[in-house]
């Protein structure tokens, strides 16, 4: 079976929320492997887990998930994506399968920023990319509810995720691990 690496940061465990779901609707399709970045692989500014990063060389689809902060994916998600570099040299994580989700206090919180960001990051490392093709508003089960194509875009509502977010991060962990099949 292929493998998803689901790269993410999260605080206060929405994103963790998301990570999971995404997880669980890639399972029986592909082995996935949860990797959370926190504060201590940081050292002097300078991401430092090298095991996070050979976990992704071995991977055939990759999400990129962080809540989004100041309009954009938190630090230690940059610093993370700084690490990759040497991979991009090397454009060793051409042709994986990449896709992203996000979160924010707010429904226009200036998420699709975090998700753009993530896409150009895909790009840098020619990774393919995997946007939602559930389309927002008119999914039946009101899935893809912020009508967010590039990628999963989702709020706190009264401090929780809705259902619909969840299901949404299900059916994008689904996809990747059809297209990793498809791909290997
Ligand atoms: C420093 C900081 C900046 C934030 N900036 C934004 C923002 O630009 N837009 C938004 O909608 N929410 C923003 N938030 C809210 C977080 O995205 C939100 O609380 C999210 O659920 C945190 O994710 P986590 O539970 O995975 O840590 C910000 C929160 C913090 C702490």
């Amino acid at each position: 079976m292929p493998l998803l690496a689901i790269v993410y940061f999260s605080i206060s465990g929405t994103t963790e929320k998301l990570a999971h779901a995404v997880a669980r609707g890639a399972d029986s399709m592909a082995d996935v492997a949860l990797c959370r970045i926190t504060g201590d692989h940081i050292l002097s500014g300078r991401f430092k887990n090298e095991s996070l990063l050979e976990t992704i060389d071995g991977a055939s689809a990759v999400a990129f998930g962080s809540p989004t902060y100041m309009g954009g994916p938190a630090a230690q998600f940059k610093a993370f994506a700084d690490a990759s570099s040497d991979r991009w040299s090397k454009q060793a994580w051409a042709n994986k399968i990449a896709a992203g989700f996000t979160t924010g206090a707010c429904a226009g919180g200036d998420q699709l920023h975090t998700l753009s960001y993530f896409s150009i990051l895909a790009a840098q490392h020619g990774m393919l990319w995997c946007g939602l093709d559930l389309p927002g508003g008119e999914d039946p089960s009101g899935r893809n509810r912020l009508g967010s194509q590039l990628g999963l875009a989702t709020h706190l509502i009264d401090g929780s995720l809705p259902q619909s977010d969840l299901s949404t991060a299900e059916y994008l962990g689904q996809r990747l691990a059809k297209l990793a099949s498809r791909n290997g």
